[in-house]
């Protein structure tokens, strides 16, 4: 896999900022961005320069190691609650991916417990927590790929929506994550990526990861989900996840409740595939999920040479929906496969 595929988030040699692949950017520009101030990380967040739930939380946890290596100087009562600051700001920079909250509590519970220590030495600390979440990551992705992978055979088609690939964590991906470790063992499957409006995820990203991993896919407007299925081109569908809930109910990029009611329609396995650190116990149901509601221009007139619609418009553009529990076929994590009933299969993960 191409570097920049694997290693689009890192700490600066300085250990005092974050070093970034501008996602907005592709598929035309490869371009790397320094983050320096908890302004300029919490806009890569909200604007989706790093996006992608694991990358969210790789990002989060080297942008507070990397703001507290800046403070390691001060006073420890001071470094303490600039510290806590900081790390609700970046938390709320975008409110459905539990992987955001999760690595920035990692992070605080640490210099919680370090808190006789000096700053310098919880500053260290951090940095060492940052770089185990990203190396943890490697290894999930890589175990969620052997599981997928079992749940397919060469030459089947596969239908994505969104962008779970390495881009949206460090190396392989969760939903893409089977099919290019399959395509590295000599197999070929049939990808069909949606494109994923409004912000073209699909387009931009996974067909652009798959293309240069030289893996089969054909990119399709979202709507072209069910004639697909139709013509029996799919046998699985495989998607990521932002948040799913204790009853297995899983936030992921808006249209994805779409694909999988339309695949118990025409009879084919839904599964969603993420890891345990996106999955939140504390969420009782779907309906207990916040989602992300953003600019309507994304509709109205990013990515268009003219505006598409009258500027008075009213638009609802919700980032994220809900697939629920019953049309999930499997969700996929690094401990293995959870099926139904997931209440039961999901708690025992955590057992
Ligand atoms: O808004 P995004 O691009 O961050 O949304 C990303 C998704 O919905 C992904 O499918 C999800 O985060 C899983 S990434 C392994």
């Amino acid at each position: 896999m191409s570097e920049y595929l694997s290693d689009h988030v890192h700490l600066g040699d300085d250990l005092t900022s974050v070093v970034i692949l501008d996602q907005t950017l592709l598929p035309n520009r490869v371009e790397y961005l320094t983050l320096r101030t908890p302004e300029e990380m919490f806009e890569a967040i909200q604007l989706l320069r790093v996006r992608g739930a694991p990358a969210i939380g790789i990002c989060a946890g080297y942008c507070l190691a990397a703001l507290a290596q800046q403070r390691r100087d001060l006073p420890p009562a001071q470094f303490g609650a600039e510290l806590h600051k900081l790390a609700q700001y970046l938390n709320s920079s975008r409110p459905t991916a539990v992987n955001l909250s999760w690595a920035l509590n990692r992070l605080g519970r640490l210099a919680h417990a370090m808190s006789n220590a000096a700053p310098a030495d919880i500053a260290d600390a951090l940095v060492e927590e940052a770089a185990a979440i990203h190396r943890e990551d490697i290894a999930m992705c890589r175990a969620i790929s052997e599981y997928g992978l079992a749940l397919i055979k060469d030459g089947d088609g596969v239908l994505t929506h969104c962008n779970a690939g390495p881009l949206a964590t460090s190396q392989y991906g969760t939903a893409l994550g089977p099919l290019l470790l399959g395509k590295e063992r000599g197999m070929s499957f049939r990808v069909f990526a949606d494109e994923t409006r409004p912000l073209l995820q699909g387009a931009r990203l996974t067909s652009y990861e798959l293309q240069k991993a030289g893996v089969d896919v054909t990119l399709i407007c979202d709507n072209m989900a069910s004639m697909v299925m139709k013509n029996g081109w799919i046998n699985a569908c495989f998607v990521g996840c932002d948040r799913v809930a204790a009853n297995g109910d899983a936030a992921n990029k808006i249209g994805t409740s779409g694909v999988a009611i339309l695949a118990k329609h025409y009879g084919i396995p839904f599964y969603v595939l993420g890891p345990t650190s996106t999955i939140d116990l504390n969420c009782p149901t779907g309906g207990d999920i916040k989602i992300e509601l953003r600019d309507p221009e994304e509709i109205k007139s990013k990515f268009y040479a003219q505006p598409m619609a009258l500027p008075e418009v009213k638009c609802y553009n919700p980032a994220f929906d809900v697939t629920d529990h019953e049309l999930i076929a499997g969700i996929i994590t690094e401990k293995g496969i959870c099926r139904p009933p997931y209440t039961q299969s999901l708690a025992a993960l955590f057992q």
